[in-house]
């Protein structure tokens, strides 16, 4: 930690994975996924342990999902659903490749005491495109979740939902450009959302972490933070710094491969809010 910078207290968490191991690219639905690049499934599942136990490792506890056969994209864990105060919004996926997800994440719920899960009618993909901060549940919407959808887990939830429009098809989810860091505040890339919700994102969080393209292009902000700290892919090595600065624990892991897919740290890992 840097001289000056404020000391950030853990808080420990409740996630749910799912291992890579039927992890493929063989249909390709964002920018990321070229199904002529070979895929190396023991390596995506050696990163995904490394993730898994560096998670364990601070303390959290981390609940497994196990994979399905012909659902290669299950590994991204935090599209099936979204959760807080034990209020458990389902997921409806856009793309048919991904539809039959949704039903094992209700499953997993439903058998873990979450009995509180609403079954969505509107498109949404789970935490990918809704995050936790200050209260307020934050939603993006433009690639994949509907803002009818937004409506719908406000109502779900009881929490105040704000619909943010992301604009750059190589951030197609939220998570992949914006992810809270502690309670209070997020960081994120401007880019990837409309002007006007960039000026929403500064009036809700005028001392947010603003990183920048490169930080976004790295998968830098598909992060997962404890409220101090903050596990991101290696390859993000300039908000690496910016976190340091701000009294964060930058946690770097490996996890190369399952950016083939159009995923990093925090699309692999689904945070259970009771
Ligand atoms: N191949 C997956 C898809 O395009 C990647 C999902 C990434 N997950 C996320 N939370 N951003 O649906």
């Amino acid at each position: 930690m840097l001289a000056g910078a404020k000391t950030r207290t853990a808080r420990a968490r409740e996630y749910l994975m799912c291992p890579p191991e039927r992890f493929t690219v063989e249909y390709a639905i964002n920018p990321w996924m070229d199904t002529d690049r070979p895929v190396d499934t023991e390596l995506a599942v050696k990163q995904w342990r490394g993730l898994r136990e560096t998670l364990v490792r601070l303390g959290h506890t981390v609940h497994t999902l196990d994979p399905v056969a012909g659902l290669p994209d299950m590994v991204y864990a935090a599209n099936g659903a979204f959760t807080v105060d034990g209020h458990v919004y389902g997921a409806r996926f856009r793309y048919e490749q991904r539809r039959a997800e949704a039903a094992h994440h209700r499953a997993w719920y439903l058998a873990h005491g979450w009995s509180d899960f609403h079954i969505p009618e509107h498109t949404n993909e789970g935490e990918g495109d809704f995050a936790y901060a200050n209260g307020l549940v934050l939603a993006g919407y433009g690639f994949r979740t509907t803002v009818a959808a937004h409506a719908e887990a406000q109502e779900a939830l009881g929490r105040p939902v704000i619909s943010l429009r992301l604009v750059d098809p190589r951030f197609y989810h939220l998570d992949t450009a914006l992810a809270a860091l502690d309670d209070e505040t997020v960081a994120y890339w401007p880019g990837a959302f409309s002007p006007a919700s960039q000026r929403v994102l500064a009036q809700l969080f005028p001392d947010a972490l603003i990183a920048d393209e490169a930080d976004a292009l790295a998968f830098g902000l598909n992060l997962v933070s404890d409220s101090r700290h903050v596990v991101l892919n290696s390859a993000a090595s300039g908000l690496v710094g910016k976190l340091a600065a701000r009294g964060y624990e930058p946690v770097p892991v490996e996890l190369a491969e399952l950016l083939k897919g159009g995923g990093s740290v925090k699309c692999c890992i689904a945070e259970l809010r009771r």
